[in-house]
């Protein structure tokens, strides 16, 4: 089928930052769960995924889209978690090298920190979009709650006090990423300059806790996505596929976390992986992801699929699959493809 700009696949969000800059929280309230609270001392420890369907796009912008009047056509998105702890560059940059867009999480009270810089840098050395979400912007003093609410509504709401903590840290978050070569502005202040060079970086104010400016940096997405980004996201045939992470699960036995990017993957196809010892090539006997709006590392009623499109992330059950690398590339064996061929574009990236 040809390749059309209305029929985009999925883009794939990482979320970087900061270790505690509330990462997990800003899923958590997209998706409605608790994730966070259940992680060993609150800290991520392995990339997650999560599809959101285009409904919960639709339903969780839906109050901010009133005025914007976005005509939002992506079929959904799927959004990679990661660690911000210092000790987990190597999935920092996993993510980072996985993902069409970023959220780059900034603690507002805290403002540009470590880890928030290292992946920073990751995105700008690979040349991945990102907007900043300045995060906890709950924490101003006497903030008034407005839960949910789209950010300038919301900032409407707040005594004149807070509002100048807000302002007076947004602009302290701004001169600090311009210390580190970023031009960046409120997003609803840019200029059409500002979104024609797309290096400027829109700053999207959000809280994880209570909701505020979280339908914006949704909308905001969706938009970079289809208005900047659409020519990578065409939909495709051809398998594009990575390893995330290779663990046992009870009653499955050895299973593989594949983030399918483009294409399909079907039950029955004959994958090739790459592991210590070489490529193998193993039969898919299932393919299962979790509920929509649910993390992919969570233990769930999982949802059996005979084949399934990207961008997604499915867990792959086959045989062999012991020694599989995370970060390596997978291929299926085509009817016309010679294994041996396919065995050597395996391992060669
Ligand atoms: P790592 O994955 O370990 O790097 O952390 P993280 O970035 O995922 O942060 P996490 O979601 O674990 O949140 C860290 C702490 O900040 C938790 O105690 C959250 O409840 C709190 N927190 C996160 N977002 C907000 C927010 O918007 N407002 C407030 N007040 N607290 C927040
Ligand atoms: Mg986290
Ligand atoms: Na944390």
């Amino acid at each position: 089928a040809a390749r059309t700009r209305d029929d985009l696949r999925c883009p794939i969000v990482v979320i970087m930052g900061h270790v505690d800059t509330g990462k997990t929280k800003l899923l958590d309230k997209i998706r409605k769960t608790n994730v966070q609270e259940g992680e060993a001392g609150g800290i991520t420890q392995q990339i997650g995924a999560t599809y959101f369907e285009k409904s919960t796009l639709l339903t969780q912008t839906a109050r901010l889209n009133e005025t914007e009047k976005f005509d939002l056509t992506l079929p959904g998105m799927l959004v990679i978690d990661t660690p911000g702890h210092e000790s987990f560059t190597n999935l920092r940059s996993r993510g980072s090298s996985l993902c069409d867009v970023a959220i780059l999480v900034v603690d507002l009270m805290h403002g540009l920190e470590q880890q928030t810089i290292e992946s920073l840098h990751m995105l700008k050395n690979r040349g991945t979009p990102f907007v900043v979400a300045l995060n906890k912007v709950d924490r101003c003093y006497s903030w008034k709650t407005c839960k949910d609410m789209p950010i300038r509504e919301a900032l409407k709401e707040q005594a004149e006090g807070t509002l100048q903590e807000f302002r007076s840290r947004a602009s302290d978050a701004k001169l600090q990423l311009q210390e580190q070569g970023v031009n960046s502005n409120i997003y609803w202040e840019m200029g059409d300059d500002d979104w024609e060079n797309s290096d400027f970086v829109p700053l999207v104010p959000t809280s994880a806790i209570t909701g505020e400016g979280v339908q914006d940096i949704l909308l905001l997405l969706c938009q970079i996505a289809q208005r900047k980004l659409w020519k990578q996201l065409m939909w495709c045939a051809n398998l594009q596929a990575t390893v995330l992470e290779v663990k046992a699960i009870d009653g499955l036995g050895m299973t593989v976390d594949v983030l399918v990017v483009n294409g399909h993957l079907r039950e029955g196809d004959r994958a090739v992986f790459c592991t210590l010892e070489g490529p193998i090539v193993t039969e898919i006997r299932g393919l299962l992801t979790p509920p929509p709006s649910r993390e992919m590392r969570i233990k769930s009623e999982y949802i059996h699929h005979k084949e399934i499109k990207g961008a997604l992330g499915v867990k792959v059950i086959g045989n062999g699959l012991e020694k599989v690398m995370a970060g390596t590339s997978v291929l299926v064996v085509g009817p016309d493809d010679e294994v041996e061929d396919i065995k050597a574009e395996v391992m060669s990236d």
